[in-house]
Formats: C-alpha cells, structure tokens, sequence
C-alpha cells in the first residue's frame, strides 16, 4: 500500500522535529518544506519560502524525493498540509516582519493547498491569540478555562497573525468545502526540557501566568496532528492543543484564585485540569495524552 504523503511546512524547528518523527512512525511519508533541512531518517526536504506563493504552489505539486521518478506515472498527490513555518514569537524579527511572514505565508499556503485539490489542512495557530501571553502588563483573561469558544483578542504582532490566519483558513474552508484545522498549540515542551525547566517553574509559578500554565509535549502534538489528518468531515475547527493538567503542582482552583482572582470560572474544574482547556481535543478527536510531566520530574 502507498504511504500517504504528508507536506509539512516548519518541520526543522522546535516542534516540528519531533512531531515531524511521530509522522514518520505512523507510516506517512513526510516531505519537509522549510528554509533549513531537518536532518532525520526518512523525511524528504524542500528548500522553500512560504512567504513567495509560487514556491508553495510548486511545493505542493512536488516530487517528494527521486525515488517518486520510478514509476513513470507522474507527481503523485498529496493527502494533506500541515502548516508550522512561522516566526514563532514576538521580539525575533520587528512587528512588522513577524506579521508579515506568519499571515502572508499562511496564505500562501493554505491558497495554494486549496487550489492544488489538497482536501486536509492542518494550520498552526498559538495559545498567544487569547491575548494574555504578550499583553503589556499582567492582564486577565476575559474567563477561564480558556476554551475555543473564546473572543480572541491579543493586542502584539503575532498572536494578531494567528488571528489573522485562523480567519483566512476560515475563509478558504468555506469556499472550498475542504476540512481546515487550526491547532491553538500551547507551549511547547521537548522531552529534555521538563528537568531543565520544570523545577523552575514551579518554584516560580508566576513566570508561568502568560501562557496560562500550560504546555503541550512536542510528541503528544505528533498524536494531535496525527488524529487531525485522520478525522475527516469537521470543515474549519479551532482546537486547543495542550495536555490535561497544567504545567504546575498547585490545583487549578487555588492556581486560577492565586493568578487571576476575581476572573470568572465557567464551569467545574478537575483538581489539576488545565486552565488551557484541552476538552475539545480530547472529545472531538479522541485525545489521549502519552507525556503527563509527572512522568518525567517530580512535583516538588
Ligand atoms: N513553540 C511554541 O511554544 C509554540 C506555541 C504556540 C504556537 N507555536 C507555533 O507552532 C509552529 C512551530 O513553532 P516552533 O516553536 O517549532 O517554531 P520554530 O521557529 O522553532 O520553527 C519554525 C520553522 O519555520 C521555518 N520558517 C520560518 N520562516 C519560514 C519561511 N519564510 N519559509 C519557510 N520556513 C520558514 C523555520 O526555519 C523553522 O524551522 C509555529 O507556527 C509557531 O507559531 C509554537
């Protein structure tokens, strides 16, 4: 049987090296499309720029690598895109640079998946857009648990972009018909850095406040890509992307009393359920997280 060929955009960076593998071991073939390789067994890579349309035009009815020669039969198809390549933050690349390489190229690509026929895309949106990551000044949340439903409002460059393209994926799925799924992926933690960071952060839980307290394991995001490109037939969705309990050992209610007191709690919490709510995920996709941080340091 012909593996199924995935384009992945982003794929060398912090998340996509590790969610770029998880792919691999489900038995798709991946072709990397980034401005540098990523050096793993079995991905194929493209030098490109999702910020000039006519490469991720090009990209997209691509050869994967020169064994895809052999048959004689021409390009084959791809079976979906999953969309990482991003300035992932503000503060890297002026405003003005970071708002235009994340929503020009997000419509580079989504454009040109669409008009390819690609029926399955999976876009990289951010925990920034509900607006308290990159506030100026410690702001509050307009409720709590953060959940899809929420008017998203940030107020910098980037969590603006990931608005920016949820709304263009929205606009391409309702023209085309197609399934568009942006992941509102929380902060990602790769494998080495639960003993580097974790002990810090819940000596200091107040550095953790901007992102809500949560993370998303860097493989448990492989799962969540995964268990997108097999759902069909959900149109555009928004999905939060994180893990089930918060990245801190304090319980979610004296967390949310301690940090944002006096923000209204919408419904009942589990003793450490995460104030990024993953419920979505875990209900619609079938979600079961691999990578709890207990696993990995103690909460102490
Ligand atoms: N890391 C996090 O905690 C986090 C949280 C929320 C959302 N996200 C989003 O997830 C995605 C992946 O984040 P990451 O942390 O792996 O970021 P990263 O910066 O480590 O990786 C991004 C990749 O995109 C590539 N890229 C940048 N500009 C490009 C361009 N013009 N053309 C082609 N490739 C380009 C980079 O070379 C890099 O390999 C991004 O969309 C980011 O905004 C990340």
């Amino acid at each position: 049987m012909t593996k199924k060929r995935l384009l992945f955009t982003g794929g060398s960076g912090k998340a996509g090296k590790h969610v770029v593998p998880y792919l691999l071991d489900q038995g798709y073939r991946v072709m990397n499309v980034d401005l540098k390789p990523l050096d793993h067994p079995g991905v194929d890579n493209l030098i490109a720029d999702i910020t000039d349309s006519g490469q991720m035009f090009n990209a997209m009815s691509s050869y994967a690598g020169l064994d895809e020669l052999e048959p004689g039969n021409g390009v084959p198809e791809f079976d979906a895109v999953v969309h990482f390549a991003a300035v992932p933050r503000i503060l890297i690349n002026p405003d003005n640079e970071t708002f235009r390489v994340n929503t020009i190229g997000t419509y580079n690509v989504i454009e040109a998946a669409v008009k390819m026929g690609i029926r399955k895309i999976i876009i990289a949106s951010s925990e920034t857009t509900y607006g308290v990551c990159f506030s100026d000044g410690p702001t509050d949340p307009h409720s709590l648990p953060l959940e899809e439903d929420y008017d998203v409002n940030p107020m910098d460059s980037y969590g603006l972009s990931k608005v920016v393209n949820e709304k263009t994926a929205r606009a391409f799925q309702r023209r085309s018909g197609f399934d568009i799924y942006a992941l509102r992926i929380g902060n990602v933690i790769e494998p080495h850095e639960y003993q580097e960071l974790f002990p810090y952060y819940f000596k200091h839980p107040e550095v953790r406040r901007r992102n809500a307290f949560c993370y998303i394991d860097a493989r448990d995001l492989g799962q969540i890509v995964d268990l997108c490109v097999k759902k069909d037939g959900l149109g555009y969705q928004v999905f939060n992307a994180g893990n089930d309990h918060n990245g801190a050992i304090i319980p979610s209610k004296e967390l949310a009393e301690r940090f944002f007191p006096g923000v209204e709690i919408t419904r009942e919490l589990g003793e450490h359920e995460a104030l990024f709510s993953n419920k979505k995920i875990r209900e619609v996709l079938g979600f079961k997280e691999q990578h709890n941080w207990r696993k990995y340091v103690k909460g102490e």
